[in-house]
Formats: C-alpha cells, sequence, structure tokens
C-alpha cells in the first residue's frame, strides 16, 4: 500500500519548520498591542485562576498544543511527547492531519495518544480539502474513533497546497460538504488554517452551518510557503513560495474580523503566538482558547519534561500578564484594554 509520499512529507516538514527560515519574517502585530499596566492590581499573583471549560472538557488553561505531525517514526516519538506533556499540565492537543492512517496502518501506533494523555482535550484532524478525494463522514467518524478524540478539526491550506509540488488545489463545492458534516456527525466540527488566518466572511459562513469553533491560524509564526518553497526542486515553485513567504491575515486583525462577523462562535487564537503574553492579548480580544506550534514542537524534540517547562513558562507569563492587569481569571481578562503604540 502507498502512503502518496506522506511519512516523507512529514518528516520534512519537522525539519523544516524547526529550521532556520521557517517562520514569516513579518511579525503578527501583537507586539504592536500594550496593555495598561496596574501598578496596583489589588490581586495576589497566587490567586490567579487560569482554568475553562472548552467543548465540554475542563482545562487548567486555555491552551492548546497545536495540530502537528503523527505517523513516521520520528513524528510518532514527537507526538507521544507532546500528550505526554499535556497531559502533564492539563492542556489539550490537537493530532496532524489523519489522512496517512487510512493509507499507512504502520502510522497507527504514533496516534494511539490516549495512554499517555486519558483525560485530556483531544482534536482529531482530516484536511477539508479531501471531502473532494474520496474522503465523507465515515472517514470523519473512523479518524475520532480511532484516537478517541473528542472533536474534529477540518483543517484548511489553499496557499500551502498551491505551493507543494504534490498539493490537492480542488477546494471547490466545499461548504455544502461541510454543512452535511454538520449535520450527520455526532460530535463538535471545527474548522482551522495553517498560517494564513481565517476571513470574517468565513467565519459567517461557518456560524451559518453550525461550525462549533474556528482556530484562526492567521499570519506571523510558521510560514507554510516558505516550508513548502524549501521543499521544491523546482527553481520555479521556489520562487513562488518565497513570493508568499509573508502572506496571510495577521492573527489578531484575524481574531477581529472573525469576532465581528460571528459573535458567538468561540474563537482559537494561534498563529505567531510566541508567549502567554501573546497568549493574554489573544484572549483580551475576544478568543476562548489559544494554541502553539512552532515554540511546543522545538520543546518536544528534546522530552516531555522540557516540553512541560515550556509549558509552564509559558502558562507563567499568562499568569503575570494578568496579575499586571489585575484580572484573576479569564472572565475578567476579556475586554481588557489594549492599545496600540
Ligand atoms: C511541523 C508542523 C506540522 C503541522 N501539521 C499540521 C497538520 O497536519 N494539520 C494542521 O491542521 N495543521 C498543521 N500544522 C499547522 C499548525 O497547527 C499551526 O496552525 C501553524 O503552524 C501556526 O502556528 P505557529 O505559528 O504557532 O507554528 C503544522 C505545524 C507544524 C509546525
Amino acid at each position: 500500500m502507498t502512503d502518496h509520499g506522506i511519512s516523507q512529507r512529514k518528516l520534512d516538514h519537522i525539519a523544516l519548520a524547526l529550521g532556520s527560515r521557517s517562520q514569516f519574517t513579518q511579525p503578527t502585530g501583537f507586539e504592536q498591542l500594550h496593555f495598561v499596566h496596574q501598578g496596583l492590581p489589588e490581586v495576589s499573583l497566587e490567586e490567579i485562576d487560569l482554568s475553562c471549560e472548552f467543548l465540554g472538557k475542563k482545562l487548567a488553561a486555555p491552551l492548546l498544543i497545536a495540530s502537528m505531525t503523527g505517523g513516521p517514526i520520528q513524528g510518532g516519538r514527537i507526538n507521544h511527547y507532546l500528550a505526554q506533556a499535556a497531559q502533564n499540565t492539563g492542556i489539550g492537543m490537537g493530532v496532524g492531519s489523519q489522512r496517512i492512517m487510512f493509507l499507512d496502518p504502520a502510522s497507527h501506533a504514533s496516534f494511539d495518544l490516549r495512554k499517555y494523555a486519558p483525560d485530556i482535550l483531544l482534536l482529531a484532524n482530516l484536511g477539508a480539502v479531501q471531502l473532494n478525494f474520496g474522503f465523507d463522514e465515515n472517514h470523519c467518524r473512523q479518524a475520532v474513533e480511532m484516537i478517541g478524540a473528542d472533536a474534529l478539526y477540518l483543517h484548511l491550506n489553499p496557499l500551502q497546497e498551491a505551493i507543494q509540488p504534490e498539493g490537492d488545489t480542488h477546494f471547490k463545492d466545499l461548504w455544502p460538504k461541510i454543512a452535511h458534516l454538520v449535520q450527520v456527525l455526532t460530535f463538535p466540527l471545527l474548522l482551522k488554517e495553517c498560517g494564513c488566518g481565517l476571513s470574517g466572511e468565513l467565519a459567517k459562513k461557518a456560524a451559518e452551518v453550525g461550525i462549533a469553533a474556528l482556530e484562526v491560524s492567521g499570519a506571523g509564526g510558521t510560514s507554510w510557503a516558505l516550508i513548502e518553497s524549501q521543499r521544491s526542486t523546482d527553481p520555479l515553485r521556489r520562487q513562488l513560495g518565497e513570493t508568499f513567504a509573508n502572506w496571510g491575515i495577521p492573527t489578531p486583525l484575524s481574531l477581529q474580523f472573525c469576532r465581528q462577523a460571528a459573535p458567538k462562535m468561540p474563537l482559537i487564537a494561534s498563529g505567531g503566538i510566541r508567549s502567554g503574553l501573546d497568549a493574554a492579548k489573544a484572549l483580551a480580544m475576544g478568543a476562548q482558547m489559544v494554541s502553539v506550534a512552532h515554540p511546543f514542537l522545538q520543546a518536544a524534540t528534546e522530552s516531555p519534561e522540557a516540553l512541560s517547562a515550556r509549558i509552564q513558562l509559558f502558562l507563567m507569563e499568562l499568569r503575570v500578564a494578568m496579575f499586571c492587569v489585575g484580572a484573576k481569571n479569564l472572565d475578567e481578562l476579556r475586554g481588557k484594554e489594549l492599545i496600540r503604540f
């Protein structure tokens, strides 16, 4: 059975994502947004409560390890480390695309995460475009059942597919298929981008068809145009990726667009979230959760302990930001003023 080169591609993605040219050269814009510091916050650092509930599950903090990998040997080990660290720290986790599970049974072990993380919020993942290439509600059900997930992400990545030499670029007529899935599936369905951001128009449509939550994955962090450019051996395709290296809606803007267009839609902020301070800003802007890929991937190449320590630092940064604006819980953080400077 062929895996369509997916194993090698996943390994390339991990290696290039960890390399020196994987990130947007233009930042997210979070660095221009500032909280109003409170010299007398009337709260004690120790009482700050990050706990929350998302998709019916309780979490120690509003944080997810973003969908990244699973499948090939190195990706499998990383996936296990990601799950162990999520369990240790009480946060959630998305898995990388599970298409490989339908093509290569040897990949299943890498997605066997419930033995490491029995309690966490776990999100399954398939590419929405695969609905145009033979995938249907049964694949969605199996993706969730095979890993014991709580919900399913459909990822949207038209730019990446356009630059990837073997990319699937037939993105037509997907809304009716997504709307049908919402009707027939019994678990929540989420949409996520992969570093180019979601528009207000998309958020409005997603709310109309009954999508449970959106992960914006905006511009400013990992650049899939740059990563696919480096994978290509064709000079023209390499140039194509370079041209679109900084393409996309910056994460804070995407959050704003989605919040305005779909006021009740739960939003996950992601794309270039690099610290708990970035996370605090995204939460103040109305995100329910934040999700982080690149910084956690780096730590996960070492050990579950290194990743747990990285996550604890991230949560401490979030806690200190909340302390210094006088917010003792996430409700009090939401709506705190941010000034562009
Ligand atoms: C190595 C790697 C593999 C990824 N694979 C997937 C994937 O299979 N499915 C998906 O939805 N997103 C995938 N992503 C995208 C992330 O979930 C996230 O949306 C994106 O990297 C932006 O976050 P960041 O700036 O924190 O890296 C991957 C990211 C990385 C770094």
